[in-house]
């Protein structure tokens, strides 16, 4: 039987490197759900749609054949997984993501995937809607200032140019966004274990969740 984890959390809590090395640890497949409306976003951007113009952009969806490989995420035969990580994305993916439309869309897919493997997802919604019966789930949090200044290092070693206090109203936003909006807001589910990560190092992060997994496979 395929089992599922869950990460939610904001912005920069560090969700995707744990999940991945958590992933690797237990051979799951990562599966990063903000990457898929990170897609979503580029593609419409590109395509000149605006958020609001939810038929096209179902239409948009419709005709997009997104699947992972390992941690890249390829769209349509092509490797986006640098593109959709630039600031102009990240300024724009809240306003795409709080659409309903896009939302069913993408659940739909990222449900289908975990029928089929063993998964670690992470998101904002993937405990609360996306895999409610989900084996263990996590939700990993950081202050603002931490989030910030981790997501200005990882930017800044990827060679892109980028001021610290504008990643840090960048996520303030976001937060309030994601935080507020009407379908599917980042809250913790009832079930969820809390792990705060502004100061624990990434390997122990990745050994507080191994903790829990090794209980569920007990
Ligand atoms: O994890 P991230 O920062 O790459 O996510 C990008 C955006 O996508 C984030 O602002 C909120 C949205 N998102 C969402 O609404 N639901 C998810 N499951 C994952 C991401």
């Amino acid at each position: 039987m395929n089992i599922s984890i869950a990460i939610d959390g904001p912005a920069g809590a560090g969700k995707s490197t744990i999940a991945k090395l958590v992933g690797d640890r237990y051979s799951l497949m990562y599966i990063n759900t903000g990457a898929m409306y990170r897609a979503v976003t580029l593609k419409a951007m590109q395509n000149n749609i605006k958020p609001d113009n939810t038929e096209e952009l179902v239409e948009l969806i419709n005709n997009l054949d997104m699947h992972f490989q390992g941690e890249k995420l390829i769209v349509n035969g092509q490797d986006v997984t640098e593109e959709i990580y630039m600031p102009i994305i990240s300024k724009n993916v809240s306003y795409y993501s709080t659409i309903k439309e896009v939302r069913e869309k993408l659940v739909e897919l990222q449900r289908r995937i975990a029928q089929k493997y063993s998964v670690i997802m992470d998101g904002r919604d993937i405990g609360t809607v996306v895999l409610k019966d989900a084996k263990l789930k996590i939700f990993l949090t950081a202050s603002a200032e931490t989030r910030a200044n981790r997501r200005y290092k990882e930017l800044e070693e990827k060679g892109i140019e980028v001021n610290y206090e504008e990643i840090l109203e960048d996520i303030k936003k976001r937060d309030y966004i994601d935080s507020n909006r009407e379908i599917s807001p980042l809250t913790k589910a009832e079930d969820a274990i809390e792990i705060d990560s502004s100061n624990l190092d990434i390997p122990g992060v990745v050994d507080k969740i191994s903790y829990y997994i090794d209980g569920i496979k007990k």
